[in-house]
């Protein structure tokens, strides 16, 4: 498995009511340290090599997703895509110069539901940082985009992205761009929401302590500590101070081009479980209201 276009997830962007607030929460609580602010626009890096992972824009109201951004494996990706994207349904909203200080080429597609999805190459990129104690996450691991036609939506993925379907089950199409299992997911629910967006922690431990972080804080997991099944990742979810579904995640599982994919028929829970170690808060309704809350923006500026 592996797009022959897109390497990796590196960043989502999205909105909140007060910028000043999310600063304190994504850098002291969350563990992202701030990489670049200018008029009503914070960006957020890991300890890994992207530039940023998280742009926050203030807008009051509800929280909106404004661009989920994927990198390129080459320029003549852009091109590709672009083509595939338009054949696929989609349309091109915008290629150039990135609007953003990562900066780099962009291509801004909208699949027919007005899923806006960024795909960027050329962007700067930092060397890591050393292992440190503070449980910083390095990098996103994958977003999660509902869907209320989900095969319509993954044959999208496919033909206009390169991705590959991982796993099917009953609830999720798991979407493959490189080794790491999945770097999007698509929820089968009836709204085109984010469900969540999932920032990788350097071990198990990580996820673990920045649950206690988090719950300290007065945030307590809304669904976990557990372990899933397809990609074989532990987890902790939390809703932000906004209303946005966010999770700490580990040892998502690396894979390659024997991997097969699984179908519902194969990822099946005994009564009571739906996680490897049934030993986790349930999701609660707070979680899922806050997954079909938060969705793309129409129009960008
Ligand atoms: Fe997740």
């Amino acid at each position: 498995m592996k797009s022959p276009w897109i390497s990796a997830l590196r960043s989502v962007a999205l909105t909140v009511p007060d910028l000043a607030a999310a600063e304190i929460f994504y850098t002291q609580t969350w563990g992202l340290v701030l990489a670049d602010k200018s008029q009503g626009v914070a960006y957020f890096r890991g300890s890994g090599h992207d530039h940023h992972l998280l742009a926050l824009h203030e807008a009051a109201g509800t929280p909106q997703l404004r661009l989920v951004t994927l990198r390129a494996r080459s320029a003549k990706a852009l091109e590709e895509i672009a083509q595939a994207a338009q054949a696929a349904g989609g349309v091109v909203e915008r290629t150039g110069a990135a609007l953003d200080p990562a900066g780099g080429n962009v291509l801004v597609i909208r699949d027919p539901d007005g899923r806006r999805i960024e795909v960027v190459h050329g962007d700067a990129q930092r060397a890591n940082d050393a292992p440190t104690p503070q449980d910083q996450p390095i990098r996103l691991a994958h977003a999660v985009l509902n869907s209320h036609a989900v095969e319509k939506t993954r044959e999208f993925f496919e033909k206009a992205l390169g991705f590959v379907l991982a796993d099917r089950t009953r609830i999720m199409a798991f979407m493959n761009c490189d080794n790491d299992h999945h770097s999007i997911a698509l929820g089968d629910t009836d709204n085109d929401a984010l469900n969540h967006v999932a920032f990788l922690m350097p071990s198990l431990d990580a996820v673990m302590r920045g649950g206690g972080r988090l719950k300290d804080k007065g945030l307590p997991p809304q669904w976990g500590p557990g372990r899933h099944g397809p990609g074989h990742n532990a987890f902790n979810y939390f809703v932000d101070p906004f209303g946005i579904v966010i999770e700490y995640t580990a040892e998502v599982e690396q894979i390659d081009e024997t991997y097969r994919a699984g179908q519902p028929e194969d990822w099946t829970w005994p009564p009571g479980r739906i996680d490897q170690w049934g030993i986790g808060q349930m999701p609660t309704d707070h979680l899922k209201q806050a997954q079909r809350r938060v969705f793309f923006m129409p129009h960008l500026d």
